[in-house]
Order: C-alpha cells, then structure tokens, then sequence
C-alpha cells in the first residue's frame, strides 16, 4: 500500500511548518530532538547510502504520547542531524493504532526495510503484530499483505497483546529478527524468527526468557556479536532493585553478554549487566558502522517520570549521545562515538592537588566534554563536581571513596517534581584512579566512569544561564583535568 495517504501527507506537512518555527537554540546542540512533537524510542538506526539514518516513534501533533507514526532524521557524524520526513503513519487495518517500534535494514539490492509493530484494535485489546514497509530512504511503501508476522505465529503462550519491537539483520543470505513477547507465566521473551525475502518468516526459538529476574515484559531486543562475544539487550519493565547497586527499580536496560551457537541458534549468558545507572536512558538500539564500531543510541527519559516532566518546548523527549560499545574484561562498556572529537573547540588541561573548593578561569559552560583523572590512593574522604550552577541550582558528581560508591544527584538542578533525582552505584578505583568524563549538552548531561565501565544520564530543568562549575574535595586530593569546549 503507498505511503501518500492523507495521514501521512498531513504529518509531513504538519511537521514542516511547526517544526521549522522552532528557534535551534530551544534544542540541545547534538542530541537528537523530534522536528515537532512528542519523541520516544529509537527506530530503524542503520547505515545507508552513506550515511546514518535515524528514525523515532513520534507524534508530531503534541508533546504527549499519542498514536505512533515515525520521525526521522539523517547524520553523516552521528552528532548533526538533518530532519527528513515523517516516514510513516498509523494509516492501514495493521497498523491502524499505531507504528510501534522497529527496526531498518538495507537490502543487498539497495533498497531499505522498515520492519515495525503495527498495532490494532481487537474489542478493547490491543493486538500487536510485525509489519513491513520498504522504501529508498525517503518514502516507504506499506506491505499489501502486512502483518508479516500475525499471532499465529507466536509459541505457545505467547501474547499477541505484548508482541513487538523487531531488531531485524541480514546474515548468511537470510534476513534474522528478534522479537519480544510475554509468555503466560508474564515472563519477557526474546523470539528468533527466520526469513529468506523478510516477507515469509518461520519461528526458530526462544533465546532467553527473563526466568522471574530482570523485570517482566522485556521491550526492545536488540541482538549483535561483539568482539567474540554475543550481546543481547532489552529494556525490561517492572524490574526490582538489586542489593548490589546494579539494576535501579522500574524501567531498567539489561545487557545479557554471553556466546551465540549459530547453528543450534542457541545463546549462552555469561554475565547480565546494566547499561545506564542514571535516570534517563532506555530502549536504546544499535548500528555497525562503516568502520566496525558498534554504536547504540538510547532514548533519553524514562517513562517513570515523563509524564511529570513539564513541557517547556514545542518537542518533547531526545536521543542520547551515540556510545561505542567495547568489552573489557567481563563488563560491556561505552565510550561517547569518537565523532565528538570533531566538535571540540578549545582545550585546556589542569592539574594539581584540591583542597576545599576550587574553581578555575574559563572553568563554566553547558556545552563541555570533560574528563577528570582522580588519586584514588590519596587521602581524600569525599570529592563533588558540581556543574550547571548558579546562585540556586546545581548538579553534583559526588564521590566516596570510603563507601566506594558514585552519585549523581540533581535534587537542586530545577525540578518541581518529586520524582527520582539521585541515583548511587559502587565504583571501584582502576590502577589507584578514578576517571570521570561528563558531557554536557545544555540540558543534556552524560558521565562516563573509569573509562565507560559505567554510564549515567539525566535530563536536567536548570536554566541554562546556570553554567558554573566547581571542585571539591575532603582531604588532599591529586587531580588532572581536561577540557574541551565544545563547538
Ligand atoms: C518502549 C515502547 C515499545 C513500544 C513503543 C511504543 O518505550 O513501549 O515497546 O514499541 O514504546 O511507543
């Protein structure tokens, strides 16, 4: 079925003329914004002709949920994005209740699949299914015989209610998808299905099930190899807090690392993890790049507190900043896409021993990536980064190196709400140094510990003329600093 149906055309229209009045500088500077509207997760993240495309769920006609259609924007760095056409809209019977979450991906003649859950209406049910539209880029054509994947052919027990999110790869001359559904013990599952055109799938086995640990209903799948190692990642609701620090409660992002047997398509955990201990991170998705890297983007905003969150802008919701996945050791970690590089506009390095509080010329801003080396052998007691600051707000970094523990609290950072605004995790010195590196983009901040092995994230209300930044530390603490300004 065409894509110039009225919805579609009206969305289009719609999004040029509202998302064109919005002033740039309302928007964060590189982390991905809808053109007008409501954002949640990522879509269809591939390579294409030369460059990324990104498409979002969105609904560009309010800055709340409403039915899904597709954004979407184009990068050649990940960091710059060129806002394209709504791609699609919830206009067919399959569909007709919204384009939930999916996946893209090229096929060896040129063209790109968008491979999505189409959602209807059964009496007062939802009923969820896998849809097909495949395009050049820029438009994509509906399937005539969507769903491709109906409730016929769930295992038993699964629910067509909970039935979505398809990651979708191409591999040894057939397309690959993993799809999540809910079993009838509410337990999250992780389907592999099979296809030799992405028109006629088979169901090939569960993969992993969440076995009454990481939550209930597992959203998002996303399932790549990583260097010798198989990742697979969902985003869990309903998770229970664990003693050790490492999964917070409600909605969660578990990576499962483990080994793939292609043959028996049979996949191993090794370790589960978290991906993001902050406050606003989920659903993320990944691509490959040109080059190898495997890069994920995440949907920075919890549902948990979304509908708390005030709208202060004619969009609502944003992408992370995109992160390179890397394993060391057992630990799945992220470094922010090396393309930030390319934004750095001055540079200047510090060091020295803090005692008490500092604060150094040139030291301020809300567009900064900056990295602090910490002695973890020193004789220090408690050390705070304090950023986005003025008379009356400010977020902190605060490290106890007696507990070993991290936090990021932005309990002062603006908000009116009583929702989540600190979050703690155990952190343990690497080789007697703490290392953090903070990125901030307006409101937007993202810390990087000891190198990536953890992440976390928080949207913060602070104004932004709140640019100030200061040291502190309880004892003599030996400190190198680098900072980069970002263009
Ligand atoms: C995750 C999610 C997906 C679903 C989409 C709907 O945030 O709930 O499971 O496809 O959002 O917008």
């Amino acid at each position: 079925m065409p894509c110039s149906t009225t919805k579609l055309e009206e969305a289009r229209t719609y999004e040029a003329r509202e998302g064109n009045a919005i002033p740039a500088d309302d928007r964060p500077s590189f982390h991905l914004t809808p053109w007008t509207g409501w954002m949640n997760d990522p879509n269809g993240f591939c390579y294409y002709q030369g460059a990324y495309h990104l498409f979002y769920q969105y609904y560009p006609y309010d800055t709340v949920w409403g039915p899904m259609h597709w954004g979407h924007a184009m990068s050649t760095d990940l960091l710059h994005w060129t806002y394209l056409p709504c791609a699609i809209a919830p206009d067919t019977p399959a569909d007709a209740a919204g384009c939930f979450s999916g996946t893209a991906v090229p096929t060896p003649d040129g063209q790109l699949i968008l491979l999505y859950t189409g959602v209807q209406k059964v009496g007062k049910q939802d009923k969820q299914t896998q849809c097909l539209a495949v395009g050049n880029g820029t438009d994509f054509v509906k399937e005539a015989v969507n769903p491709v994947i109906d409730e016929d052919q769930l295992p038993a027990g699964g629910s067509s209610v909970d039935f979505r999110d398809p990651k979708i790869w191409y591999e040894d001359g057939q397309y690959h998808c993993v799809v999540s559904t809910r079993d009838a013990q509410d337990q999250g599952r992780i389907l592999l299905y099979e296809s030799p055109d992405a028109r006629h799938w088979t169901y090939r086995t569960t993969l992993d099930r969440c076995r009454s640990e990481y939550g209930m209903m597992w959203e998002c799948p996303d399932f790549f190899p990583l260097e010798g190692r198989q990742v697979l990642i969902v985003s869990p609701q309903e998770m229970e807090a664990t003693p050790d620090g490492e999964f917070h409660a409600g909605y969660g992002i578990v990576a499962l690392v483990g080994d793939y047997d292609k043959e028996q398509a049979r996949f191993t955990r090794q370790w589960v993890q978290t991906l993001d201990s902050g406050m606003d991170f989920y659903a993320p998705q990944s691509v490959l790049t040109p080059d190898g890297r495997r890069v994920i983007i995440g949907w920075m905003q919890n549902w948990a507190n979304t509908n708390d969150t005030p709208r202060r802008h004619r969009w609502f919701g944003r992408m992370s900043l995109p992160r390179e996945l890397f394993l060391r050791g057992d630990r799945l970690c992220q470094r922010p896409v090396r393309e930030l590089e390319t934004m750095w506009k001055t540079t200047v390095r510090r060091s020295g021993v803090l005692e008490g509080e500092a604060r150094y010329e040139g030291l301020s801003g809300r567009h900064l990536d900056l990295s602090l080396t910490l002695d973890a052998t020193a004789q220090c007691s408690g050390f705070c980064l304090r950023f986005a600051e003025d008379g009356r707000h400010h977020t902190d970094i605060q490290w106890d190196p007696v507990k070993e523990t991290l936090a990021l609290d932005r309990s002062l950072s603006g908000s009116r709400r009583d929702f989540v605004h600190r979050r703690e995790v155990p952190v343990q010195p690497r080789e007697g140094k703490l290392t953090l590196r903070l990125i901030l983009d307006n409101d937007c901040a993202e810390l990087f510990v000891n190198d990536g092995e953890r992440v976390l994230s928080a949207v913060l209300e602070t104004p932004r003329e709140a640019d100030g930044i200061s040291l502190y530390s309880e004892g003599a603490l030996p400190f190198e600093m680098v900072q980069h300004d970002l263009a």
